[in-house]
């Protein structure tokens, strides 16, 4: 396979980007960092849109920059980048920034949901570009105010200007990316393997993996607070070694019981059945089913979602960690 392009600072004019009216939609986990970012990549003329009686509008105010509506932010703006929780992209899109966004503005994407969906239909004179930093946004702010970035995965799905290429390039190196690498992609690579990758290993395999496990554990009469050591504690200092040295880089310093007892059981453990459940899942994604369920139930007021959250909370394996969290806090009495 040809490798993706791959681009850095020294690909990327900033100047591009200082010289536009950016607004952000939304000043959440993304929201926030992206504002912060640019402006302190030399981009002055910022303007935050959210709702008005928006939790965050605080925030952003407290953070210097001037709040208005998502429509009236978007009214001037020579780039728009929708940093709101994908299943608001439909409604404000329609409601507040179609009607509003200027001729020949470009919009920007964290994630290629709505887009790859038909959320959102962009108007043929506008460019639209996938801007989608590789971490949690706090995280991407303190990489950069440290020197460094995080990769981003970039794209182009309209380019009416003929040069959205560069303006989204010039983006994500305000964003500090440029620092890390800047990987060229689509849409709807980015879109259904993040969907895939988030269902199926990085949320909810992880989870149920995790809990079934513990579950496993004490229902065989083991101490829960073992059982929560071995099943969940030891995750982290396990995947931060792989993140650090790769799968195989750890595996070699672990020790040979646990690596030897990995490559007997993994495969039973992601068994023919769990594969057959990836590809039901992978057609579910490409195909928009889940992405259906997903609207359906955000047009009901999200009470699948709210109900399995408040179960989610409720399982034996948080008590536990509640309980440890507390006894650790005994020290410091
Ligand atoms: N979380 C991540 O690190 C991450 C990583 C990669 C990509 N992304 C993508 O980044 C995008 C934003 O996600 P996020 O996690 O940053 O969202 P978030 O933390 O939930 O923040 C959403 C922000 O949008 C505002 N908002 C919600 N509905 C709005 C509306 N109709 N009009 C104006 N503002 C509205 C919220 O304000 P109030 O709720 O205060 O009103 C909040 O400020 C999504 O496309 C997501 O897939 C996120």
């Amino acid at each position: 396979m040809t490798p993706l392009p791959v681009f850095h600072d020294r690909d990327c004019d900033l100047s591009i980007i200082r010289g536009k009216r950016v607004a952000v939609i939304g000043y959440g986990s993304q929201g926030r960092t992206h504002a912060l970012n640019l402006r302190d990549s030399g981009v002055a003329d910022i303007v935050v849109g959210l709702k008005a009686g928006s939790k965050t509008r605080a925030v952003a105010e407290a953070d210097g920059f001037e709040v208005m509506t998502a429509g009236e932010a978007t009214v001037g703006a020579d780039v728009v980048a929708i940093m709101v929780s994908d299943e608001a992209h439909r409604d404000l899109w329609a409601d507040e920034i179609e009607p509003a966004i200027k001729p020949g503005a470009a919009l920007i994407f964290a994630h290629g949901l709505s887009v790859r969906f038909g959320l959102v239909q962009p108007r043929a004179d506008l460019d639209v570009i996938l801007a989608s930093p590789k971490g949690i946004g706090p995280r991407i702010r303190d990489l950069y105010e440290e020197g460094q970035g995080v990769f981003c995965l970039f794209g182009v799905h309209q380019d009416a200007s003929g040069k959205a290429h560069a303006l989204g390039l010039s983006y994500t190196a305000a964003l500090g990316c440029g620092r890390k690498g800047i990987i060229e992609t689509t849409f709807a690579a980015e879109c259904e393997s993040d969907l895939f990758g988030e269902q199926v290993v990085l949320c909810g395999g992880v989870k149920d993996l995790v809990d079934g496990a513990f579950t496993k554990l004490v229902e065989a009469g083991y101490p829960p607070e073992v059982a929560w050591f071995e099943c969940f504690y030891e995750l982290k200092l396990v995947t931060d070694l792989m993140f650090e040295k790769g799968i195989a880089g750890a595996f070699g310093r672990i020790s040979n019981t646990a690596e030897y007892g990995a490559y007997l059981t993994g495969p039973r453990v992601l068994g023919e059945a769990s594969k057959a459940a990836m590809d039901e899942v992978l057609a579910e994604v490409r195909s928009g089913a889940f992405v259906r369920t997903l609207m359906a139930d955000y047009d009901a007021g999200s009470p699948d979602l709210l109900a399995r959250r408040k179960a989610l909370g409720e399982r034996p394996i948080e008590a536990v960690g509640r309980h440890l969290a507390e006894v650790a806090g005994r020290f410091k009495e």
